[in-house]
């Protein structure tokens, strides 16, 4: 196995935690076992909270079961023990799932009328809410407002899914499964351990360091109210500009319509650029990169854009009558001339924004999968001797290496095209893994500052 992946792997073996799991009033509720099951089943102690409503939903002889300890909901339930209290300085993390409405809306108004909301008060660890509700209830404004001031507050807020909810409804709403929300609490949990050593005066291997990252996915507009677009919601980009700050270095994100909770989970120290098109992307990395030691070219950039953008809406093909004979003649539908985007990530090899003479790694990702010319790795490393980028993270989702069970997972190939590590794991795993290797190489030129 190669040696730089088994360092990274081994920085993640998991430590037993002390973890609140708070189970709230939504019939996502019955998911609750399952998300202490894997808990315990990574070695971490548990002591589950339901709320009043959420043992409307599920029993607490079944939470204590799987908690493998008594369950109490009230905050007078065992008012000697001080449990309101106690429970809040014991958690190294709190993780509410589901959060229905009405527990984030008590929870955003600071209320303590029971012993989870009364733990979410006196707790210090990092907490993390898992929202599940019907859509109308998850769009409403009162709950976006609950949201926003949870997150203004750190409170990580693992997005619902979509899909089909209780009763009729599809839309958004829906609890993740639960090995995605144990995956998300787990970072999160990492992230506030890596920023509370770097705020303990640990300087980070990358202090004085400038690192840049474009996250999310351009739009290239046709008209004043559509675009040609990706669905990247830049996770994987905010993931490395996190995991960068939490070893001291200055981040600057480009963010192209990267997705508000995804950049609302971005420690606030993290600059934040936001731009629409390629173009735009361009410019504001380049720019970005005037100072930088890094740039993680992490944004799915469009590869053409419109020749022209209308001014006014395009119509719809019509029909119209033709001159005299009285027949409809339909119109063909509009065809859009394209023209090709730059490559910005093989611009900032062949034309590097930096003037002082100091060397910019840089970075990019390629999705690849294999096809009668060759396997991912073999398209990959073309691809890595085409852009020249220092380092190329190829994205090997979809073959048969064993990678396709994990949420993300990559090779990471030299300019030469040869492979220098691979990574696989949660989004935040794979960022830590990336980092770790643009440490190593910026800190083997120079020392870190
Ligand atoms: O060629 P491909 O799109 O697979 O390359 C992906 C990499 O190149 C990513 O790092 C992406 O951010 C970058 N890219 C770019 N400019 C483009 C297209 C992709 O910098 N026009």
């Amino acid at each position: 196995m190669n040696p730089q992946t088994t360092r990274a792997r081994d920085a993640h073996a998991p430590r037993a935690r002390r973890i609140v799991v708070g189970v709230s009033g939504s019939i996502a509720a019955y998911k609750a076992p399952s998300i202490i099951r894997l808990l315990r089943a990574a070695g971490h102690e548990v002591r589950t909270v339901p709320t009043a409503a959420a043992l409307r939903f599920i029993g607490a002889p079944a939470l204590a079961a799987v908690t493998g300890a008594p369950v109490q909901s009230g905050v007078f339930d065992d008012a000697a023990a001080v449990a309101h209290v106690q429970m809040g300085e014991w958690a190294e993390l709190v993780l509410v799932a589901p959060a229905s409405a009405d527990l984030l809306a008590r929870a955003a108004a600071g209320r303590a009328d029971d012993l989870l909301t009364a733990t979410l008060l006196t707790t210090t660890a990092p907490v993390v809410m898992a929202p599940a509700m019907h859509t109308q209830m998850w769009n409403h404004p009162a709950t976006r407002h609950n949201v926003d001031t949870l997150r203004r507050r750190g409170v990580t807020i693992i997005d619902p899914d979509a899909g089909p909810l209780t009763g009729s409804g599809y839309g958004a709403g829906r609890l993740p499964e639960p090995e995605q929300i144990v995956a998300r609490a787990l970072a999160a949990l990492d992230a506030a351990r890596d920023t509370a050593a770097a705020a303990a005066g640990a300087p980070g291997d990358l202090a004085g360091r400038h690192v840049v990252v474009s996250a999310g996915g351009t739009r290239e507009p046709l008209d004043p109210v559509r675009y040609l677009g990706n669905r990247s919601s830049g996770r994987q980009g905010c993931a490395i500009a996190t995991a960068a700050a939490a070893r001291g270095a200055r981040v600057t994100v480009v963010s192209a319509h990267a997705e508000p909770g995804v950049l609302a989970e971005l420690p606030p120290q993290v600059d934040i650029v936001p731009v629409t098109t390629a173009m735009e992307l361009r410019d504001a990395v380049r720019a970005a990169a005037a100072d930088a030691d890094a740039v993680v070219m992490a944004a799915a950039v469009a590869d053409f854009r419109p020749a022209e953008v209308a001014d006014t809406k395009l119509k719809k093909h019509s029909l119209r009558a033709s001159g005299g004979t009285g027949e409809p003649v339909r119109q063909a539908a509009p065809v859009i001339p394209l023209v090709e985007n730059p490559d910005i990530l093989a611009g900032l090899v062949t034309d590097p924004p930096r003037q002082d003479g100091e060397h910019t790694l840089v970075v990019g990702f390629a999705a690849e999968t294999g096809d009668a010319d060759g396997d991912v790795l073999a398209h990959g490393a073309a691809k890595a001797r085409r852009k020249g980028a220092d380092l190329l993270a190829v994205n090997a989702v979809g073959t048969d290496q064993g990678f396709g069970d994990v949420p993300n997972a990559v090779v990471v190939l030299d300019a030469g095209g040869t492979e220098v590590a691979r990574a696989q794991g949660t989004k935040q795993e794979v960022a830590e893994a990336l980092v770790e290797l643009i440490a190593a190489r910026l800190n083997s030129r120079r020392p870190s500052v």
